[in-house]
C-alpha cells in the first residue's frame, strides 16, 4: 500500500515536472585519463553515494529535488546509485539532478544479476538486465557513466572472476555502440584489496584491444581516517599505482568514519597538487545516515527497528526533508568549497598514454595469467576453480558485510572498518524483509 501510494505520487510529480521543463546538463566525456565537460573544462567528481533503500532512488521526483537542492549546497556534482529499476520513470529525478549540475554514475547490475565470484557466470540473463539499465539512462545528458560491477571481487582469492568482469565490459561496450549511444564510460568499482593492487586495476585496463577494456576505474577505499596524511593513509601508495594509468581513476567510495567526527581531510589530498593530476575525484559514502554511521543527512530521528510507519524502514526514515548530520556535513562542505582544481583544458591535453601490461599470475596471489582469452557469453567458471566455498557473505544476494546494506550487493570489501558490522546489517536486512 505504502509503496503504491508513493509510486503514484512520484509518477504524478514527475509528469508535472517534465511537462514544465526538463533540465539538461552539458555531457561529460573521457579523454585519456580525465573527464571533460563538453566545453573543454576538466571535470573533477565530488560525488555522494545515494541509495536510500534497496529500491530505485531515482523514481520519486520530489524526494530527488529536495536531495538535489541540499547536495548543491554541499557542493556535490555527482551521485552514485547502486540499484535501479530500469522499468521506472526516471525523467523527473534526472532532471532534478541535472538542474543542480549533478551527474549520475549507476551500476548496471543488481542483487540478482551481479557477477558472483563464488559461482561465476556472464550469461544472457545478466546481459539483458544490464542492457535494460543502460537503455533507461543512456539518453540523459547528466548520465556520467556505468559500472559493470561493484566489488565483484571481494576477497584476495577471487581474482579469477576478473575475466568475467571484462567480458561484461566488452559486451556492454559493444551494446553501447550497436545502439548508437554516446561514448559514456563503462567501468568497474573495486574493493580495496591490498593483495590485488595494482594487478586488478591494470588487468581490467590492459591489452591492445580497447573494445575489451574498462573506460574508468573506481576504487572503494577507506584508508584515510582522521588526521592521516599521504604516507600514513597509504594514499601515496595508491598514487604510485595510479600514475600513468591510461583511463580515469577515482575513489568510487571513500569516507572512513572510525575517527569521528569525519573531517574529510583526504579531500584536500585528492583535489590538491599531490593527486589531482592523477585522480578525477571522489564519491563520499554516503547520503543517508543509517546504523553504520556513514550518513551526511538524515530524514528524521531513529525509531525502533520494528516500527512500522510511512517512509520508515529498519528504524530509519528514508524519505522527507534531508537534515545535515552535524558536523560531518559542514566539514565536507568546507573542504569542497576550497578545493577547485582547474586541471587542464581538453584543447591543451593530448595524452600519449598506453594501456598497462597485463599482469602475470603469481602462486596464491593474482590468479589470471596475462591477457587470457575472455569468456564468451554463457560461459561459467567451473566451481572449484573459482576458489568458491566462501561463506554466505560472498553471495550476490545482498547479505553484504559492507558499509551499507542498501548500497551494496556483494560481500566484504577487505576494508578494515567493515568488520563488526554484520549484526547491524542483519538487523537492516531483516527490516527490509519485514517491510517487504
Ligand atoms: C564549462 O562548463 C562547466 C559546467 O557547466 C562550468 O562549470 C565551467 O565554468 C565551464 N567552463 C568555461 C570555460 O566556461
Ligand atoms: C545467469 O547468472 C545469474 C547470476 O549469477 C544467475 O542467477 C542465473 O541463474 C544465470 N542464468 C542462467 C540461465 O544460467
Ligand atoms: C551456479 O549458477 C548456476 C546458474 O548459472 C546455477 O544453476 C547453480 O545452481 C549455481 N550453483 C550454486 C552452487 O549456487
Ligand atoms: C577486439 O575485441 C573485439 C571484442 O572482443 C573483437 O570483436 C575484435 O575482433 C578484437 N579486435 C582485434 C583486432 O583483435
Ligand atoms: C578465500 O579466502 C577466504 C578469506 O580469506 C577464505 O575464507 C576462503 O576459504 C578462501 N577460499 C578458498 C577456495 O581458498
Amino acid at each position: 500500500m505504502f509503496c503504491k501510494t508513493l509510486a503514484a505520487a512520484g509518477l504524478l510529480a514527475s509528469l508535472a515536472i517534465t511537462a514544465v521543463h526538463a533540465a539538461t546538463a552539458p555531457t561529460i566525456s573521457v579523454s585519456g585519463s580525465k573527464f571533460f565537460y563538453s566545453n573543454g573544462t576538466q571535470y573533477y567528481m565530488k560525488g555522494i553515494a545515494y541509495q536510500l533503500t534497496e529500491a530505485d532512488p531515482l523514481i520519486d521526483t520530489e524526494q530527488c529535488q529536495r536531495d538535489a537542492d541540499l547536495m548543491s549546497t554541499l557542493g556535490a556534482n555527482a551521485i552514485r546509485v547502486y540499484h535501479v529499476d530500469p522499468s521506472g520513470d526516471h525523467d523527473g529525478c534526472m532532471s532534478a539532478f541535472a538542474g543542480a549540475g549533478i551527474y549520475l554514475l549507476v551500476d548496471l547490475d543488481t542483487f540478482t544479476t551481479a557477477i558472483d565470484p563464488t559461482n561465476t557466470s556472464w550469461n544472457q540473463t545478466q546481459y539483458n538486465a544490464f542492457a535494460k539499465v543502460m537503455d533507461a539512462f543512456a539518453s540523459y545528458t547528466n548520465t556520467l557513466g556505468f559500472f559493470v560491477g561493484n566489488e565483484v571481487i571481494a576477497l584476495a582469492n577471487q581474482s579469477l572472476a576478473a575475466p568475467y568482469v571484462k567480458a561484461a565490459t566488452r559486451d556492454m561496450k559493444a551494446y553501447r555502440s550497436s545502439k548508437g549511444y554516446r561514448d559514456f564510460p563503462i567501468g568497474y568499482s573495486a574493493a580495496d584489496i591490498a593483495e590485488l593492487r595494482p594487478m586488478l586495476q591494470n588487468y581490467l585496463a590492459c591489452g591492445t584491444n580497447s573494445s575489451e577494456t574498462i573506460d574508468m576505474f573506481g576504487l572503494n577505499a577507506y584508508e584515510w581516517c582522521g588526521n592521516n596524511d599521504m604516507e600514513t593513509s597509504g594514499y601515496d601508495t595508491l598514487n604510485t599505482y595510479a600514475e600513468g594509468y591510461n583511463i580515469p581513476i577515482f575513489f568510487s567510495e571513500t569516507g572512513c568514519n572510525t575517527v569521528p567526527p569525519r573531517t574529510f581531510e583526504d579531500q584536500s589530498a585528492i583535489f590538491g597538487s599531490a593527486m589531482n593530476d592523477i585522480w578525477s575525484g571522489a564519491i563520499i559514502y554516503e547520503w543517508i545516515e543509517e546504523t553504520n554511521n556513514y550518513g551526511l543527512i538524515s530524514y528524521g530521528p531513529t525509531v525502533a527497528a520494528t516500527a512500522v510507519a510511512s517512509g520508515v524502514q529498519a528504524g530509519i526514515s528514508r524519505t522527507g526533508t534531508p537534515t545535515p548530520v552535524s558536523p560531518d556535513f559542514t566539514n565536507l562542505q568546507s573542504q569542497w568549497a576550497t578545493l577547485n582544481p582547474t586541471g587542464v583544458a581538453s584543447s591543451a591535453y593530448s595524452p600519449s598514454l598506453t594501456a598497462p601490461a597485463c599482469p602475470s599470475s603469481t602462486s596464491g596471489g593474482w590468479l589470471v595469467d596475462g591477457n587470457v582469452k575472455l569468456p564468451s557469453l554463457g560461459q561459467t567458471l567451473a566451481t572449484g576453480t573459482s576458489t568458491a566455498a566462501v561463506s554466505s557473505t560472498g553471495s550476490a544476494t545482498g547479505s553484504a558485510a559492507t558499509p551499507s546494506a542498501t548500497g551494496k550487493k556483494s560481500s566484504a570489501n577487505g576494508g578494515k572498518e567493515i568488520a563488526g558490522m554484520s549484526a547491524g546489517l542483519l538487523a537492516v536486512m531483516l527490516g527490509f524483509m519485514y517491510w517487504l
